[in-house]
């Protein structure tokens, strides 16, 4: 029999592509977008990421470029990365007044001003040997109480560089709570936290140690959080709130929507989330070979961040996205 009378037809809300704007209810706008970018020390020119295609090591000089690009495409901040010359088991660059992250901060904060959030990892694998986020033991294990002395002193050293947000992404315990006081202390009251608050152990940070040129002796699973673990979570995001943070991170995004829906339902402050290295290789690596469309993959990855709760999206692909948007609105 046919279907003469139907009384309800999803589809009608389908028929056009204003219809289909109209009725959208998760959007992907320029102002909730940060780009990470790296920035390598003694570069003459940009060094392509072989395993993130489409990224690059900045030099200072292409890396103002950028950020300014980021400014005037509207995008809410960049989120800054060093790569030093040399590195050393206690990551000592990292406290370098003068070292390639802490003149990253101000070079970008003189282009962009408050026009663009300069925003800061706060952690030491970049600058370790070793590649571990803190400084060890003598026996080898990440030293959790050594590590948050260093983090609270690196990041009231990229306050005073310019930064508006420090980012510590090292999971020690007690680091937000740590920072916070030491940012207070020195005056720096309205630089704000943002802290990856739920980050677990991925496979999927694979092509971040090629960007960063770490090579990780061992893995991160006695300080990142095992993937079975959804309540895990929400603990330490209550105590990341409880030490101070003003904004809370899950990350990676794409294999814990689940973990960033929840978190969005238990916290009253904005949520972000970090699309990661590996899930934007992914997508470049079946466009390259012609599996996927790359547009319309990276729409639909970052909707679908959006969709799960994220206020924010740390993604590669954040300039790309707000240029096709045409700007700052
Ligand atoms: C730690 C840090 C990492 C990333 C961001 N901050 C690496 C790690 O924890 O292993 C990964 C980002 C990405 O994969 O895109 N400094």
């Amino acid at each position: 029999m046919p279907l003469t009378s139907l009384r309800q037809r999803p589809r009608r809300l389908r028929t056009s592509p204003v219809m289909r704007a109209m009725v959208a209810q998760t959007s992907v706008e320029p102002r909730q977008l940060v780009l990470p970018v790296f920035v390598a020390e003694g570069l003459t020119e940009p060094r392509p990421i072989s395993s993130m295609p489409g990224v690059v090591q900045h030099t200072l000089d292409t890396l103002r470029k950028t950020a300014v690009e980021a400014a005037q495409a509207g995008l809410a901040g960049v989120m800054l990365f060093g790569v030093p010359a040399t590195k050393d088991a206690r990551g000592s660059g990292a406290l370098d007044e003068h070292g390639i992250l802490t003149e990253a901060i101000r070079a970008v904060r003189q282009e962009v001003g408050d026009d663009c959030l300069v925003m800061t990892d706060v952690c030491l694998d970049e600058f370790t040997d070793h590649g571990h986020c803190g400084v060890l033991t003598p026996g080898g294990a990440v030293d959790n109480d050594a590590t948050v002395a260093i983090y609270a002193e690196m990041a009231v050293l990229h306050a005073e560089a310019g930064a508006h947000v420090v980012a510590p992404s090292g999971m020690m315990d007690g680091q937000v709570g740590a920072i916070r006081d030491a940012l207070e202390a020195a005056g720096h009251v309205d630089t704000a936290i943002l802290a990856y608050a739920a980050k677990y152990a991925s496979a999927f940070y694979g092509p971040f140690r090629e960007a960063v040129a770490s090579s990780l002796q061992g893995d991160r699973r006695t300080y990142q959080q095992d993937g079975a673990n959804l309540r895990e979570a929400l603990h330490e995001v209550a105590l990341d709130l409880a030490e101070g943070a003003d904004l809370v991170m899950v990350k990676p995004a794409l294999a814990y929507l689940d973990v960033i829906r929840a978190v969005r339902e238990v916290v009253d402050v904005p949520v972000a989330a970090y699309n990661i290295s590996g899930e934007y290789a992914m997508v470049e690596a079946a466009a390259a070979n012609g599996w996927i469309d790359r547009d319309a993959a990276i729409g639909e990855t970052l909707t679908s961040i959006r969709r799960a709760g994220a206020d924010i999206v740390l993604t590669y692909w954040a300039l790309e996205v707000a240029q096709r948007r045409g700007g700052r609105r």
